[in-house]
């Protein structure tokens, strides 16, 4: 099978990804969060693919990205104000809203949970992508369970080359992290997934807003969980890695100075840049450049072939609570807070 890259959504192009997805097949799409890699939400043998290649567990449920929120009543009963008032607010845009499911949505997608997680993205491509295939597209990030979400194509193909037929570029993800997942639980709207539509953000709107304590804990895996995700090894490089806060300077080139080795790979911001190390990768000096540049920089730093990638923390707070609970995960909990 070879990959074929679509560069622009002509109606030629989308004609034949409509196609695709309608014989059962994926399509890889980017968001702007991460790339997808989508199947039709509605066919459950189409879906089951999206399983398999990318090995991902079957107990993990899907997202299900709609053209419009218009759409969500065909899909979802939305049984309070609250989840009401979510949508309003934050869609089109990077969040996703688990409300109870209707029947249509096979039980494949939402590892037979009663609820389902949607998502209006508003990327315009995905959008000219969405309207036009019109069905609802089932989609997860686009990698290898288990491995940091692809943000670009380069590195998407690196993973799917020969096992997808078409994936659609549309350049480097916007935010480069996955969308605010969130529940209505008890009246009061709870982050499963931290992503950039903040705790903050929704405080700002309904007053409340809790956060799952497994955002930034490890979860075992008998623990009952809102959000099925939160079981598994995330957002790993190959090599191992040292994730090391703290908000005073000296103290963190101090902590950095005693865990490097020789071969030590540092991923932080500009203030370590002379830091004596076997490689410096500049991530950012701001949440957002640091959110975009995650995924793909810890994705660089695995073809330096060190033997220890130290990254620099951030405070937890508005998206920098999203960036920690990656962090926390890329690292397998390997966390040092001073
Ligand atoms: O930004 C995003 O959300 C990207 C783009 C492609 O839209 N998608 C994405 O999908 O990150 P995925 O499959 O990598 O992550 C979905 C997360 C998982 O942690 C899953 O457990 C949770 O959402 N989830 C999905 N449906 C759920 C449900 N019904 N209840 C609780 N959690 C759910
Ligand atoms: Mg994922």
């Amino acid at each position: 099978m070879k990959t074929n890259i679509i560069n622009e959504l002509t109606a030629d192009a989308l004609k034949k990804l409509k196609q695709e997805i309608l014989k059962e097949n994926l399509v890889i799409f980017p968001t702007e969060t991460v790339y997808g890699i989508g199947a039709n939400a509605l066919n459950k043998d189409a879906v089951s693919k999206i399983f398999d290649i990318k090995e991902r567990a079957r107990n993990n449920p899907l997202i299900v990205h709609l053209k419009d929120k218009k759409e969500i009543e065909k899909y979802a009963l939305i049984t309070n104000s609250i989840e009401q008032k979510l949508i309003d607010a934050f869609m089109p845009g990077p969040i996703t809203i688990i409300l109870k499911k209707k029947e249509i949505i096979p039980d494949v997608v939402t590892a037979g949970l009663d609820s389902v997680g949607l998502r209006v993205p508003s990327n315009q491509i995905a959008h000219a992508f969405l309207d036009y295939v019109d069905v609802p597209i089932a989609a997860p990030s686009a990698n290898i369970s288990s491995r940091p979400s692809g943000t670009k194509v380069s590195d998407i193909k690196a993973e799917f080359d020969g096992l997808i037929n078409y994936i659609i570029d549309g350049g480097e993800a916007d935010i480069g992290l996955e969308s605010t997942v969130v529940k209505v639980i008890d009246g009061i709207p709870t982050i499963l997934r931290p992503g950039f539509v903040t705790k903050e953000d929704i405080e700002y709107l309904v007053g409340v807003c809790n956060v799952s304590p497994h955002v930034l804990k490890e979860v075992k895996s008998t623990t009952k969980v809102e959000s099925p995700g939160m079981l598994y090894r995330h957002y790993a490089p190959r090599t191992k890695c040292l994730l090391i806060y703290s908000s005073s300077e000296s103290k963190l080139k101090n902590a950095i100075l005693e865990n490097k080795t020789s071969k030590t790979i540092i991923l932080g911001s500009s203030k370590l840049k002379d830091l004596e190390c076997f490689k410096f990768i500049n991530y950012g000096d701001t949440l957002e450049e640091i959110s975009h540049n995650l995924f793909s920089y810890l994705r660089l730093a695995d073809k330096y072939q060190g033997d220890l990638i130290i990254i620099e923390g951030v405070k937890k707070e508005g998206l920098g609570l999203a960036i920690m609970n990656r962090l926390i995960r890329t690292s397998n909990f390997n966390y040092i807070e001073l």
